[in-house]
């Protein structure tokens, strides 16, 4: 089901500050659902979330190998050299460097944003803008930290895409699905005990929903196809930045993953 808005409906919503999105190119898609972001997002989205990439090479039209096979077995390294020469999307072309992840290989709490932004993608690392500090403080209210750590108390930080999509755009399906291998990889070399997957994009790629974060809240998920790892949502910081009134519920969310934590 898609959602078809009117020219005066686009304009309406333009005005209201409401940005229209619709997939330039068809992607194949394994459920495709309209959502309304929590009001405040200011995000319409016909959000689609697409069919899982096999796990062998992404191959060109020439027969080149544009991400690597065998994804799902690498080892830390091979990981962080499949990813930073990877080429099966478009975003290769214009990134500085992938942001591949920050923290302790084997953290407790793994936490997952969407893409790098203008920042990250100089300096090679998540979140190290301002809604990096703000994510570094609201770790440090629950006594966590990105830097140097023991491994309950240091936390792992991964993107859904490791290349920054231009002018910060959202993520487009088909850039999501190939990205999505290394991130799955990702999880399961870290094997964390809690994922926190913050904002739209990490929220509904990880659980295969197109159901708006603030109906995901409040409660403990599991990545289909990874079962016993608790995943629990949360606001994205940047949204926080421009809608401080949330960070009350971002703070409850916080307290829910550590409920979860004291739990496993
Ligand atoms: N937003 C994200 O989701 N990830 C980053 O690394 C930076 C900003």
């Amino acid at each position: 089901m898609s959602v078809a808005y009117s020219e005066r409906q686009r304009a309406m919503l333009q005005e209201m500050g409401i940005r229209v999105w619709a997939s330039p190119v068809p992607v194949p898609v394994a459920a495709s659902v309209p959502v309304v972001e929590a009001a405040a997002e200011k995000v319409v989205a016909p959000v689609v979330v697409a069919a899982p990439v096999a796990n062998p090479a992404s191959v060109s039209a020439q027969g080149i190998a544009l991400r690597p096979s065998g994804v799902a077995a690498m080892d830390w390294d091979a990981l962080r050299a499949a990813v930073s020469s990877c080429r099966a999307c478009a975003l290769c072309e214009r990134r500085t460097q992938t942001v591949f992840g920050t923290g302790h290989p084997q953290a407790q709490w793994m936490l997952i944003g969407e893409a790098p932004g203008e920042q990250e993608d100089r300096q090679g690392e998540p979140f190290v803008g301002k809604a990096g500090q703000l994510l570094d403080n609201m770790l440090r209210a629950v006594g966590l930290t990105r830097g140097e750590a023991p491994a309950h108390e240091q936390v792992y930080i991964a993107n859904v895409l490791k290349c920054r999509p231009p002018q910060n755009r959202n993520p487009e399906p088909q850039e999501v699905a190939q990205c999505e291998p290394y991130l799955l990889r990702q999880i399961a070399l870290v094997q964390p005990k809690l994922i926190l997957a913050m904002g739209r994009f990490a929220v509904q790629s990880l659980l295969k929903t197109g159901e708006p974060i603030g109906r995901l809240r409040g409660r403990v998920h599991e990545v289909p196809g990874l079962p016993g790892v608790p995943v629990v949502v949360t606001y994205h910081p940047a949204y926080l930045l421009r809608n401080p009134m949330d960070k009350a519920r971002s703070w409850e969310d916080l307290c829910l993953a550590r409920e979860v934590m004291t739990d496993v």
